[in-house]
């Protein structure tokens, strides 16, 4: 990175968890005394990287502002939208007179509190000199089934099927392009895919499976056993 390129950080933070049938939102679901949201953003601030994080907030949230972490001088908050790229595109926007085209934006699930530095720095050192950028990825261990109805109608060639993580880097000015340009398009549910409607191949890189996103009830105590056993 040179001196002048910045990185950034969004956090699309404004989902109601419905799978996660909480009566609350999952990010501000208790792990160890603290919310997932402010595990997420603590380890993000912890890593000294970001020039600011814009986090995505639900316009009906009344838990954000309760959070000390809310008022933060690199956390910067911005309106969460329909889907989860709406929630992005508002917060890319949201630094639109900081960051430069060339900047770096690392987007990162509120709702994946195990990320560690390691992950980070990992992801970060192998894109630096990509031209289009890159995301965190795990090969799958279980051989992947072609369904129709509830019968199997093939067997998928494993070898080319990765899981998509968080975080997702790529330049300031390409992926708010690529957001804009795909925005209302119910299939882009990251940013990768983005950015592939727009003929580019990002990068895989293999991340840590303790990076989990919390999606149903049973996430929590799993999310809560790899933070207790992770030292990095
Ligand atoms: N997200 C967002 N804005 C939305 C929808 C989702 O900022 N309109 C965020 C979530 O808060 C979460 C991340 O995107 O941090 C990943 O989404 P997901 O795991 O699907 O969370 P939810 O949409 O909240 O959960 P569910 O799909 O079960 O309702
Ligand atoms: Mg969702």
């Amino acid at each position: 990175m040179t001196h002048s390129t910045k990185s950034w950080a969004v956090v699309p933070a404004a989902g109601v968890g419905k799978r996660m049938n909480a009566d609350r939102p999952k990010q501000y679901l208790k792990l160890s005394g603290k919310t997932v949201l402010e595990h997420t953003l603590l380890r993000l601030l912890n890593a000294e990287i970001f020039a600011a994080i814009a986090v995505a907030i639900s316009e009906e949230d009344p838990y954000w502002p309760e959070l000390e972490v809310s008022t933060h001088e690199k956390i910067i908050t911005a309106a969460g939208g329909k889907e989860r790229a709406d929630s992005v595109l508002s917060a890319l926007k949201s630094i639109r007179t900081l960051a430069s085209d060339n900047d770096w934006v690392l987007v990162h699930d509120a709702a994946r509190p195990c990320i560690t530095a390691t992950d980070i720095h990992h992801l970060i050192n192998s894109l630096v000199n990509d031209e289009v950028g890159g995301i965190l990825a795990l090969s799958s261990h279980d051989t992947l089934k072609n369904v129709q109805g509830n019968r199997i109608v093939g067997t998928l060639d494993r070898s080319h099927i990765w899981r998509a993580l968080t975080p997702q880097m790529f330049r300031y000015g390409l992926l708010k392009n690529a957001m804009e340009a795909a925005e209302g398009n119910p299939a882009i549910t990251d940013e990768a895919s983005a950015l592939e409607l727009q003929g580019l191949q990002p990068k895989i890189v293999e991340g840590r499976p303790d990076n989990i996103k919390i999606t149903r009830p049973e996430d929590l105590a799993l999310a809560q056993f790899y933070m207790e056993h992770q030292n990095d």
